[in-house]
This record gives C-alpha cells, structure tokens and sequence, in this order.
C-alpha cells in the first residue's frame, strides 16, 4: 500500500485502464472506505452505484461521451439521496420536513456524496488503481442516466468514479499555488491578479509540453469555456424531475 503522501500528492486522473479486474480484496477496502465517510448529521446522505455490466457501461458512455465509462472496471455513481429517510421516516410515522427542496438540504447530499467518493479515490489510489471523476454523468443526459441507473425519486447523481487498473502515467498537472489556495486566518486583501498570471502561464506551458495529448489551452479561458457550456445545463429543472424542487 502507498503512503498517505504518495496516495494524495502523487494522484492524477487515470483515463485509461487495463482489462484486468480489479481484485475484491480492493474493492472490500474501496466499500469499506465508503461506508466510513464523514456525513452531515451521520445521515447519510448519500448512495453508490457500482455499474459493472459491461452493456450498461456502454450505454452511459454513449449517453455522456466519456470513454473512461465503458473501459473502466467498475463504474461508481455517487448520489445524493433522500429515498432511504424519507422511507424510515415513514415507516416510523416521522413527518419530515421538505429538507431536500431546501438549497442547504441539496448542498448536504451533494457534499456527503462528495466525500465519499473523495474516500472511494483515496482508498483505490492507495492500492495503486487508476481513478477518475465524471461529472458528465451528472450534467449529459440526467433522465436517461436515472432511468438507466434505475434511481428512485430524493436520488440523484451528483459524480461518477471511473475505476480500473491504470494504463497510463500521465504528468502530474500544475495545481494553484498555496498563496492561491490557504489564506492565513483572512482572505487575502492584496491584488490575486499576477499570482493567477502566473499560474495561467505555468498551465498553458504544462498543455504544450506534457507526455501524450498536447494543446494549447490556457487555464482562464478553458475553465470559463466550461462554464459557459454548463450555463445550458439547466439543473433546477432536471432536479425537480428528481424529487428536489427547489426554493430556498
Ligand atoms: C467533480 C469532478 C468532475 C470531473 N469530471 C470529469 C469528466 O467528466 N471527464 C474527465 O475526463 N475528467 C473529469 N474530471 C477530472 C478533472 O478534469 C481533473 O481532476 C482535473 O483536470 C485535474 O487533473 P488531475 O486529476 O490529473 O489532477 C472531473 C474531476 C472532478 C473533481
């Protein structure tokens, strides 16, 4: 097993992966990690999906276009889910409040579900599996990959986790530096300006250089250009087909 330094410092996203399964003795220490995530109010908000069906796989990747999906191993799709204490709070003649129709009561789920894929990514890179994150799982198709994924009303993806054996090392990407990152007791006051120059140049010269696929994207404007692409994702919407209907 890797130390706790070499498991997070040398983490990068995997994207391509071997045939080989992965071994249950890994994928007990992947659940376990789970289960023992920190959750707001030890509620548990949350669920896993573990999509080894290989004809499932290549549904959702035909749904979201991402490759990993279908050539990973395991597929996990974490979810923020209000399904199981609606249910318990029913069955014990609990009234429960409309919590997930509050934006606190989706950042809750969202945050639980996050963390434990956050474990999910520890636990796999530690035992020397390739991971990574899908957030087209949530934003390509969120009916379809409900329907698919069979998700009950008060469950909704928030992540997917591409898991597998890795078949690549890609360079580690530059990060934001610490004066970009920990700010001492207060936020920095002075101009963020020339640090995030900086950084945008260190990226940029990153995308040229780096081992396989090159490019010439710069940092701000790939980043925006995501936003931009996310300003049609409409989620309020595909939330309140979910069971969240938001107000305040
Ligand atoms: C919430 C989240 C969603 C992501 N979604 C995708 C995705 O849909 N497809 C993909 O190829 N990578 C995805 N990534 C991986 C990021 O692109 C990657 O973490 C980032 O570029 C930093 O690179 P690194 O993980 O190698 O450090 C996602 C990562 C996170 C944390």
């Amino acid at each position: 097993m890797k130390t706790v330094k070499d498991t997070l410092c040398g983490r990068r996203s995997v994207r391509r992966y071997e045939r080989e399964a992965i071994s249950a003795d890994d994928m007990a220490l992947i659940y376990d990690a789970i289960r023992n995530t920190p959750t707001s109010y030890n509620g548990q908000q949350f669920s896993v999906i573990d999509v080894t069906d290989q004809q499932l796989k290549e549904r959702l990747y035909e749904m979201t276009g991402q490759k990993q999906i279908k050539t990973c191993n395991h597929f996990l799709a974490f979810c923020g889910d209000y399904n199981k204490i609606r249910t318990i709070a029913r069955a014990k003649g609990i009234e429960m409040p409309e919590f997930e129709n509050t934006v606190d009561g989706l950042i809750v789920a969202t945050v639980d579900a996050t963390l434990a894929m956050m474990s999910a990514v520890v636990a796999a890179e530690s035992v020397g599996l390739g991971t990574c994150c899908i957030g087209y799982a949530r934003t390509a198709d969120p009916e379809g990959i409900a329907r698919e994924l069979g998700l009950p009303k008060g469950v909704y993806v928030v992540c997917g986790l591409a898991l597998g054996i890795p078949r690549e090392e890609p360079d580690l990407k530059p990060k934001q530096p610490l004066s970009l990152l920990v700010h001492s007791n207060h936020y920095r006051t002075d101009d963020l300006t020339p640090d995030l120059m900086a950084y945008d140049a260190e990226i940029s010269h990153y995308n040229e250089t780096r081992s396989g696929t090159k490019s010439t994207n710069d940092w701000a404007a790939h980043i925006v250009g995501y936003y931009t692409e996310a300003m049609t994702y409409d989620m309020l919407r595909h939330l309140a087909l979910r069971g969240f209907h938001l107000q305040s």
